[in-house]
This record gives C-alpha cells, structure tokens and sequence, in this order.
C-alpha cells in the first residue's frame, strides 16, 4: 500500500476560508421531517451529483449522518440512510478534493473496526476522510445491538478509551495490548495505515463533558446556538475556544448545522418554510424524538418543546438560513464576526437549493471576503 504519498493538507482542516462549508446527511433522506413533496429522497445517484457539484462549488466538506432505527416505525423515510464508511468509501471514488465525513457511533463500532474502515477511506481518497464522532444518544439505536443507552458520564468514560485506542491504532507501527473498564485488547495493531497522520475529528458535545471531549480530541466543534442572537454566540463561541486553548492547548473550529431556504424574497422563503415545516411536517417522528430526551427535553416547558419541534421539523435544530441571498449572506456575514468558522447545510431540496445557493450565495460570500472562488477554495491535495 506504498502507491500514495501523504497529502500536504487537508479539504477541511486546512481551508483558508473565513466560512467554510459542508452539506450535511445526504445519505439519507436530508434532515427535514415533513411531507412537502420537495423533500430530498436518497438515491445513490443523486449523492453522486451532490457530491460533484459541492465539489466544483468549492465545499470543503461532504458529511454523512448516523442513525440505525428511524425516529418513526418501520420503514419510515429516516430511517433509510446509508452505512456511513460504504458511503464515503464510494464517494472518494467519486470525487478528488473535496473532504469525506462518516459518522460513526463511538459506542456502537468498536475502534478496531473503525481504524481500519477509515483507513481504507482515507487511502481510496488519498487523505481526505474524515469523522463526526457521536457517542449515541437515541434508545431505539442502542437497543437494536442490546444495550441501552449509557450513562451520560459513562458514555465519556467509554468514549476516551476509544479515542486512545483508535488513535494508536492509526499512528502506532508496534503492537499493544490495552486493559481498560469498557476495553480489553490484546496485541492490537491496524493495516492498513491511512495516508493522514490523523482524520479530521468532528464532535457536537453541547454538555461540558460533551464540550471537553471535543475540546481535547477534535478538529471541529459543532455548536448548539442557546440563543441566536450573533453577541450571545459570540460569547459561547470564545468559552468554547478558551477551554481547547486554555485545558488542552489546542485551536479547534467552531462549526455549527444550518438549514437554507432561499427565495426570492424574505418573505417568499418564510413562508416556503411555514408550509413545509408547520402545515405539511411530520410530527410524530420529531414527538418521538422529544419523547426520547434527545437533547434535555423532559423538563423543558411546553412552549421549548414546540419551538425544539419545530426547529427538528426545518432541518435536525439547525441554524435557520431563511431569506433571500441577501438576508443569507448577511447572516453568513453577522455568524462569522461571532467567530463562527464553518457551517454544515442542508435543504429540503439539496439539488436545487444546492444549485441555487452556488449561484447567488456563493458569489455574496466571495465578494464579502468571507470565501475564495471555487477554483482556489480548496486547497488540493498536493502529493
Ligand atoms: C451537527 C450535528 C450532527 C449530529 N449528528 C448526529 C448523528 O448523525 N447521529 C447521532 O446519533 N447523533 C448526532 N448528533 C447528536 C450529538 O452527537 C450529541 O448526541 C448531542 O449533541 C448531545 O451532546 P452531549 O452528550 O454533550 O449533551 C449530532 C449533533 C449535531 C449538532
């Protein structure tokens, strides 16, 4: 496996892009919960072109989602996504700068497997896969392999026993035997080697557990905005700084997810999204998400509990992008002075939404200095 040399950089890691970019979760079907009839249906082929045209836009990034029983019953549309190292594995084949994103379940797939499935990603992309690293937080996922959901505490416990054994496993050239609480190994070793010194490590923990975990081990932090307002994410976005630098010694970025509706007018996208999210959502997917505590809702008050319901209906709690590419732009803009560094987006119709976003957004951000042209945003993986 000596055919690839280590790239000089990386597609996401190192982007000189004030706002760097992603599409999120086209290996399933998107990230709204809704019955309008423009909502994404997931085919292979249209991941292809997804992942092409992001691609030629200059995205720095491709990102699954992960999830093994949908939030609705059986066979229910979010349900079907795809396994997320088959799905990048095919992608890099697809594709040649553009960086590559499996979720993987830190408590589900065992750091062995998953050494060694990244490695076979990041050698068919010549270095450009990558992780979000999710510790599982959904009971039905849990159960499906017979275990339940662990103990918050626990689950970070767990969790840094994999990081360490995944990360010796990627760079160590010796074997190790490791006896840890949620590990034993006995002379554990992985081949092949991927082409990185390490992927690039995505992580959402909003809990100060959650937080330090991505603190301590990650290249991206995603951001949950408490409050929408640019001053008071702001704030959030320098204690989450603060802690990499001052616990760790590491600069991490500051991502956060966010659904785009761009119309013609403000008002036009506003009330594209009122149909798609209140008059024709899908409720009972997103109650059962609630229902199941995904992020701190059984005490929330019920007024929480709707705009929660109605924030996973847009597009999974993401940040509303809604407005014309004016009022996007500028939101892009006021995100950015908050020290926000990267965005992860979805659309109700990635391919049209994708396309129009290329057209009349990208170009804003260009001109704002916010991004470079398509030709020079990434880096290009020099060998
Ligand atoms: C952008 C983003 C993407 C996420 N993707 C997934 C996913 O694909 N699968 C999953 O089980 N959880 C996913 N999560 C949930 C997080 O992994 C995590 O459970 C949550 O942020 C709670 O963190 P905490 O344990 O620190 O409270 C995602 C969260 C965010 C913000």
């Amino acid at each position: 496996m000596k055919d690839r040399k280590p790239p000089k950089s990386n597609p996401i890691r190192d982007s000189k892009n004030r706002i760097k970019l992603g599409v999120f979760a086209t290996n399933g079907n998107g990230a709204a919960f809704t019955f309008h009839p423009d909502r994404f249906h997931c085919t292979w082929d249209a991941n292809v072109r997804l992942a092409q045209k992001a691609e030629a836009l200059g995205l720095e990034g491709f990102v699954s989602a992960a999830h093994w029983k949908s939030f609705g019953g059986d066979d229910h549309y979010s349900g079907d996504l795809m396994e997320t190292f088959t799905w990048a594995g095919a992608v890099a084949a697809v594709t040649e700068r553009i960086g590559i994103i499996s979720t993987v379940h830190v408590t589900l797939n065992h750091p062995v497997f998953v050494a060694k499935a990244e490695a076979t990603v990041d050698l068919i992309s010549n270095g450009r896969a990558g992780m979000n690293l999710v510790l599982g937080w959904y009971p039905p996922d849990m159960q499906l392999f017979g275990y339940e959901v662990k103990e918050h505490s626990d689950r970070f416990e767990l969790a840094d026993e994999w990081m360490y054994i995944f990360d010796r496993l990627w760079s160590g050239r010796k074997s190790f035997d490791y006896n840890g609480t949620n590990y034993t190994l006995k002379d554990a070793f992985s081949q092949p080697h991927g082409v990185q010194a390490r992927p690039v490590l995505l992580n959402a923990g909003r809990s100060p557990r959650g937080r330090e975990f991505a603190a301590k081990h990650c290249d991206i932090a995603f951001l949950s905005a408490h409050n929408p307002e640019p001053q008071a994410l702001k704030k959030q976005v320098e204690e989450y700084r603060h802690e990499a630098r001052t616990k760790f010694g590491r600069e991490i970025q500051i991502w956060m997810s966010a659904y785009v509706v761009l119309k013609d007018t403000v008002k036009e996208a506003q009330d594209y999204a009122y149909d798609y999210i209140v008059t024709q959502g899908d409720d009972a997917p997103v109650q059962n998400i609630i229902r199941n505590n995904a992020i701190d809702t059984k005490s929330m008050p019920p007024e929480a509990a709707a705009k929660l319901a109605y924030a996973l209906k847009a597009g999974f709690a993401g940040y509303p992008l809604v407005g014309d590419a004016d009022h996007i732009a500028g939101l892009f803009a006021s995100l950015s002075d908050a020290g926000v560094d990267g965005f992860l987006l979805t659309w109700l119709d990635y391919e049209g939404g994708l396309d129009r976003f290329g057209r009349e957004v990208l170009p804003r951000l260009e001109k704002a200095g916010l991004r470079s042209t398509a030709e020079k945003s990434l880096t290009g993986l020099q060998s």
